[in-house]
């Protein structure tokens, strides 16, 4: 039976969504985006060597499996034909499986240098990859889309409008460097291939898809507190990262999602700015940093570190509808004495925070729920009456079989 499930993050991303996509190929057809661009950073191996996957789904490692760039996604040409060529390197195939939504608005340099000029007053910490000011022109309704690839005339007259307008800001504004709009012009027919080879009508694709029963994947990207609408604005991406981001992203009803994957870290990391309620600045938070390896995949920017956050988990938990839990990074709380967790938010918006004994032995690498230490249970049956959903899924290390399934 076909069964079309939905992954994404609970927390501000880097939750580890890339191994459970990894280990849900087996039962998949399809890896869909959906949402967001190449500011998202997947690390996986590939025939023993270390790749980061921004924008290519990561169903790609698995030659049976089909991928598609949603109509969600803000599309840098120049990174995703660097993604592809790396991946030809080492032996991934792309044709006849991969395909991208004729729709997805077009990144360009112009953004790029507004989103890092505005960073610089705004202070988000962007991943200055021009995310925000593309779906700003999405919205706004001058993007430039795949499709205007189509025909060089029109491209021309949209790309001149839209730079235009971009060097007005980037000169009188920003104080920058102004764009040569036919430089841009020539650079976005040198990748008139990915146009040419996977330009797809995304819509009927994945229409089709769902009629012919086809499992599909929609792999979302970053995380839930980092939504545009339900996070915490104005420190956010500028998609929706949570569940609706799978209807508008790709042009299907909430009604072909039968699973929601929700996954959240068995502490809580962020990179970048913004609220943080739960974040340590002590000796258990350098501990989390240095076990997690809690480095940014796409800028390498150390990640800020803390407690589980309960209250927030329970929210996302609800907008996302999530029907499973996935709990990673178990193992990188083996050697803590005590484990704090916030249960409650005081007057001040500080967290109350209940105080739970450690399991002081290594969990890395059990694969059975029962094997797991009495107190690392606690913790996990602690946080699943918390916030009323299963944890069907525990990772305890980086691969496939480190694994506990219930
Ligand atoms: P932007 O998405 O580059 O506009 O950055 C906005 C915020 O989202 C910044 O705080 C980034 O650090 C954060 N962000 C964007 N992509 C990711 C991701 O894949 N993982 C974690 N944080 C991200």
């Amino acid at each position: 039976m076909s069964e079309n499930i939905l992954i994404l993050g609970l927390q501000w991303g880097d939750e580890g969504k890339g191994k459970i996509v990894d280990f849900l190929s087996e039962k998949i057809n399809a890896v869909c985006r959906f949402q967001g661009g190449h500011n998202a950073g997947h690390t996986i191996k590939v025939n023993g060597k270390q790749t980061v996957l921004h924008l290519v789904p990561s169903g790609i490692l698995h030659e049976n499996i089909n991928c598609l760039i949603g109509n969600g996604v803000v599309l840098a040409l120049d990174a995703l034909d660097k993604e592809i060529n790396d991946l030809k390197a080492v032996g991934i195939n792309f044709d006849n499986r991969f395909f991208i939504s004729s729709n997805c608005p077009l990144i360009l340099p112009t953004h790029i240098s507004i989103d890092k000029a505005r960073d610089k007053d705004e202070s988000i910490g962007t991943t200055g990859r021009g995310i925000g000011p593309a779906y700003e022109d999405k919205v706004g309704r001058r993007s430039v889309k795949l499709d205007d690839l189509a025909d060089e005339q029109k491209l021309r007259e949209k790309l001149n409008t839209q730079v235009n307008y971009h060097n007005k800001l980037l000169k009188n504004i920003y104080k920058r460097d102004t764009h040569d709009v036919e430089k841009i012009f020539d650079a976005i027919l040198n990748y008139k291939h990915l146009f040419d080879n996977y330009c797809v009508d995304s819509q009927s694709l994945v229409n089709n898809w769902i009629t012919d029963s086809k499992s599909i994947l929609f792999e979302g990207a970053q995380g839930s507190l980092l939504d545009i609408d339900h996070g915490t604005y104005p420190y956010v991406t500028s998609s929706n990262t949570t569940a609706g981001g799978v209807s508008t992203g790709l042009g299907i009803g909430p009604k072909y999602i039968d699973k929601i994957i929700g996954i959240s870290k068995a502490y809580t990391t962020r990179v970048g700015e913004g609220p943080f309620l739960t974040e340590l600045f002590d000796q258990d938070g350098e501990h989390l940093a240095r076990k997690g390896n809690e480095f940014g995949a796409t800028t390498g920017r150390p990640r800020r570190c803390g407690w589980l956050d309960l209250v927030s988990l329970k929210k996302t938990v609800f907008m996302n509808s999530v029907t499973d839990l996935c709990i990673t990074k178990l193992d990188v709380l083996d050697e803590l004495k005590e484990i704090k967790i916030c249960v409650q938010y005081n007057n001040l918006g500080e967290p109350i925070y209940q105080t739970m004994k450690g399991w002081q032995s290594i969990t890395e690498g059990i694969s059975n729920y029962e094997m797991l230490p009495q107190n690392a249970k606690k913790y996990i049956e602690f946080i699943e009456k918390f916030i009323e959903c299963k944890a069907t899924t525990i990772s305890t290390g980086p691969s496939r079989d480190q694994t506990i399934h219930r």
